[in-house]
């Protein structure tokens, strides 16, 4: 009995299954609309942060991010984030035609604040930050933790350039001598919540 319990739950993750509002349940999250997404986004982003993540099982990498935004372009739902040239999550970001982009309850926030000052370059910082690595069943990278992951296909990718530039990013980039960042904006495809269902 036990061992057909085992091999339901395994069927059930990998195709996922419906509850009552008909939302899909995957890696035990539940799917929402990109419209059902209830958080104001720049509190999303400026004050709760979030893991932004590329790659595949064995070869990916995942940074802290708290700038990003969420919206409508191209008559589809889009997550726009900002990569400086300098991260190691910038090569992922260029040869990926997917990203994730996860959020955490507070009490991750040490773990966020540990991936977003380590480089991926130089250790296995998600072993090190204490977070779970999973993936989706579209074999896109998540975080057993998180409490709401936004899956997106790159449909733009480009760094800002100098010619742009008004005041503000033109005295960021003169006081700070960092790598100009890479705007990538992703559609939509899922939003996974675990938690935040009955909100
Ligand atoms: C709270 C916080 C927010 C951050 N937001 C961004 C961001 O939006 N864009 C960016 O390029 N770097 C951001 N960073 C910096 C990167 O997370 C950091 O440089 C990281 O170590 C890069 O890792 P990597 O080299 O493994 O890609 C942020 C860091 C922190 C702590």
């Amino acid at each position: 009995m036990k061992r057909l319990l085992i091999i339901l739950a395994v069927i059930l993750s990998m195709t996922g299954c419906k509850n009552k509002d008909n939302h899909i349940l995957n890696n035990a999250m539940t799917e929402i609309l990109p419209t059902e997404i209830k958080e104001n986004p720049i509190q999303l982003f400026d004050q709760s942060w979030a893991l932004l993540t590329a790659g595949h099982a064995g070869d990916l990498n995942t940074m802290t991010i708290s700038w990003g935004s969420l919206g409508e372009l191209w008559n589809k739902p889009v997550v726009t984030v900002y990569v400086s040239s300098d991260r190691y999550t910038h090569a992922f970001m260029e040869r990926e035609d997917r990203f994730t982009v996860a959020f955490f309850p507070e009490q991750y926030r040490p773990a966020l604040t540990y991936l977003g000052t380590h480089s991926g370059r130089d250790s296995d910082k998600i072993a090190e930050s204490g977070l779970t690595l999973e993936f989706l069943a579209s074999g896109q990278p998540s975080f057993a933790e998180a409490d709401m992951v936004i899956e997106a296909r790159k449909i733009y990718g480009a760094p800002f350039t100098a010619e742009g530039f008004g005041d503000v990013p033109a005295s960021f980039y003169a006081s700070r001598g960092m790598g100009v960042h890479s705007v990538y904006i992703g559609e939509i495809e899922h939003v996974w919540v675990r938690g935040r269902e009955g909100e």
